[in-house]
């Protein structure tokens, strides 16, 4: 079970005013704040992370440079949104043909207390073969989702918990600079046709 975070619902949530006016430590900021600094660039997005991969590999962003970074946050859990989005976007990674091999695919958990790099080998396989796994310590994934503006939250008690979590594919350009997001349930023949141009222009 996993509660998405929909941009209908994050929208009627800014036009209320719900945009909380207190300044608040980026990591409890809420999802309507999170939402409007991503609708409209505000801040920069993106950025340095330090996290380990599904091999126990350490990585960095900087290792990506000069490659198109597709970045999702989930976790391996979620039978809902993250499940159809990460096979839009490995879909779309393996549409594009050669021009896909400048493009990496990232998935970063949002539960790394349960996303061992063991579970997270055996997920990333089934959406695309370079598909990598990123997770790491508590702290190290706060900063990568807050390098993001992700926003998520842990629902529940126990081992049965879910977590909350807005859903964007992020665009990220081979200098590392945000380009853009896709939207939840966002098709990989849309997105091959937005990322295309980036790879011929290269
Ligand atoms: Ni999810």
């Amino acid at each position: 079970m996993c509660a998405h975070l929909r941009l209908a619902g994050l929208a009627l949530a800014l036009s209320m005013g719900m945009t909380a006016a207190v300044a608040h430590q980026p990591a409890q900021r809420s999802a309507a704040e999170l939402m409007d600094v991503l609708m409209w660039s505000r801040e920069t997005i993106g950025g340095p992370f330090k996290l380990l991969d599904q091999h126990g590999k350490r990585r960095t962003e900087a290792a990506f440079r000069g490659k198109l970074m597709l970045v999702y946050f989930g976790f391996t859990s979620c039978s809902d949104v993250c499940p159809t989005d990460l096979l839009q976007m490995g879909q779309a990674v393996e549409q594009l043909g050669r021009l896909g091999d400048d493009v990496q695919p990232i998935f970063i958990t949002l539960d790394p207390a349960r996303d061992t790099a063991k579970r997270l080998a055996a997920y990333v396989t089934s959406f695309h073969p370079r598909l990598l796994g990123l997770g790491g310590s508590a702290a190290a994934v706060r900063q990568a989702a807050s390098a993001y503006r992700v926003y998520y939250k842990q629902v529940g008690t126990g081992t049965d918990y879910t977590i909350d979590h807005s859903a964007f594919i992020y665009l990220m350009g081979s200098d590392g600079k945000y380009l853009g997001f896709f939207p939840p349930g966002t098709h990989a023949e849309r997105m091959v046709e937005i990322i295309r141009p980036y790879l011929v222009s290269q």
